[in-house]
């Protein structure tokens, strides 16, 4: 993996990123110290060299039971419990992968909206479907999540049997707490357990993400192993210049400094839409908090270039861009020659798509940094799960220095709670007696 700042660079007072040197030494050191705001949640640091092969066997071994008695398998979780394994699944299977037939199961996310249309549409899916479900909650009781664990798992067991559904439906979440946990140890489901020390959004390497990430059939050995190479690479004794979480969460507070306020990551794989979206919710959920930290944005490119792209040319000149780049394709197709050459494109006849993406991706850079936009690069060989763990890993670790460099806590989620009390109340939910009262008061 490298990172490129130079284009940011151009920016920025000269000196800036170095001058931020002093406060990423110390966030690092807080980190590995644990004396940093919200020094409870810090399991995810040393996460990657801490996971044995026998933890990934037993992974791979519960997987095992779901590709053998599934078709498909549901995913229940929303935030942390699930954009990791839905980013890297994406990334990293037959965008068309359900055309075809897969010795793999189906992997299907619910849980993470109340939408009825879209649970009555996964329940008609489901008819008749040998499907097995994993529950995924670290609290065990989040609403979204609970609702639809409910609706499948009368479904599972209607459809499959109780003692099939038993050994299809699988919990991951807390020890001891919440709804799920009791469920799980009530029925005997196989049950994972999530660290308390581990936030939901830097989940993805526990079997939070790694489970389904294996059902997938991708190999988390590999994911792993990239994770515990950047695990190394961002040592906090490292220097600056080959620490890569150091370098971007340095960056990208110099900009911010210097009044850009919206970051905006961009892929040019459609595969990689997801990344954008656990990323988002990584950085948006830490750093987000007392009135301070940059916005996460993400487009796919080119797609939205031709819906965004105007604005980030043209618009408000408060954002800066982190471009995500896959330097060669898992595949070859070139842009056949046509003898009319009716649409003209005989010019580009046996090049490589990639060449011509990449071509967009580099016209594109410069436009955006002709038209004041910062722009960070960071770039991977190709789409792998080696490098998907190391991208895993650096973007964990840059946001823990980043949140501390900005001075909040990373690893809590306050203001979470806003939209539930709320929602609890409206529902009459027991307990919220009193804030029911207030919310019917205001709603007069
Ligand atoms: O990062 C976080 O902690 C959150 O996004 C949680 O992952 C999310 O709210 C889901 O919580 P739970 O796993 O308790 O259902």
């Amino acid at each position: 993996m490298q990172i490129d700042i130079s284009k940011a660079q151009q920016f920025l007072a000269a000196g800036a990123v170095e001058a931020l040197v002093p406060q990423v030494k110390a966030a690092q050191e807080a980190l590995e110290h644990g004396t940093c705001l919200g020094n409870d949640f810090l399991g995810w640091m040393h996460l990657p060299s801490s996971i044995t092969p026998e933890f990934i066997a037993e992974i791979n071994e519960t997987a095992k039971v779901l590709q053998d008695n599934c078709e498909a398998v549901v995913v229940a979780g929303i935030g942390g419990s699930y954009l990791g394994a839905r980013m890297v699944i994406d990334a990293l299977s037959n965008s068309f992968g359900w055309l075809q037939t897969s010795k793999y199961p189906r992997i299907l996310f619910a849980g993470n909206n109340i939408g009825e249309d879209y649970l009555s549409e996964l329940v008609d899916y489901l008819k008749g479907v040998n499907f097995g479900v994993i529950n995924i909650s670290k609290s065990g009781t989040t609403t979204e999540t609970a609702i639809t664990f409910r609706l499948l798992k009368k479904m599972c067991e209607d459809q499959r049997g109780k003692e099939m559904a038993k050994k299809v439906i699988v919990a991951v979440t807390d020890a001891k707490k919440g709804a799920a946990r009791t469920t799980a140890d009530k029925e005997g489901y196989k049950s994972f357990i999530i660290p308390d020390n581990v936030g939901g959004r830097f989940s993805v390497l526990t079997p939070v993400g790694l489970l389904p990430i294996a059902v997938a059939g991708l190999d988390i050995n590999m994911l792993v192993k990239g994770a515990q190479d950047m695990e190394a690479q961002c040592d906090m004794n490292a220097p600056l210049e080959s620490n890569p979480a150091a370098v971007y969460a340095a960056t990208r507070n110099a900009i911010y400094q210097s009044g850009k306020k919206i970051e905006i990551l961009a892929n040019y794989q459609p595969k990689l839409h997801n990344l954008g979206e656990w990323w988002k919710q990584l950085y948006g959920e830490s750093e987000g908090k007392d009135g301070k930290g940059i916005f996460p944005a993400s487009v796919d490119l080119t797609t939205d270039l031709h819906s965004m792209g105007q604005w980030i040319q043209e618009g408000e000149r408060t954002i800066f861009e982190t471009v995500v780049s896959v330097e060669n394709p898992n595949t070859c197709l070139e842009v056949p020659s046509d003898e009319e050459n009716l649409d003209g494109l005989n010019f580009l006849a046996g090049k490589r798509i990639d060449q011509v993406n990449k071509m967009a991706e580099l016209g594109t850079q410069l436009a955006h940094v002709d038209g004041g936009v910062p722009n960070i690069r960071i770039s991977i060989s190709k789409l792998d799960e080696y490098n998907i763990g190391q991208l895993i890993y650096f973007f964990e670790k840059a946001c823990g220095i980043s949140g501390l460099i900005l001075g909040v806590n990373p690893f809590n989620q306050p203001g979470v709670e806003a939209y539930k009390k709320n929602m609890f109340a409206l529902l009459n939910k027991p307990g919220y007696e009193a804030e029911s009262k207030a919310i019917q008061a205001r709603l007069q």
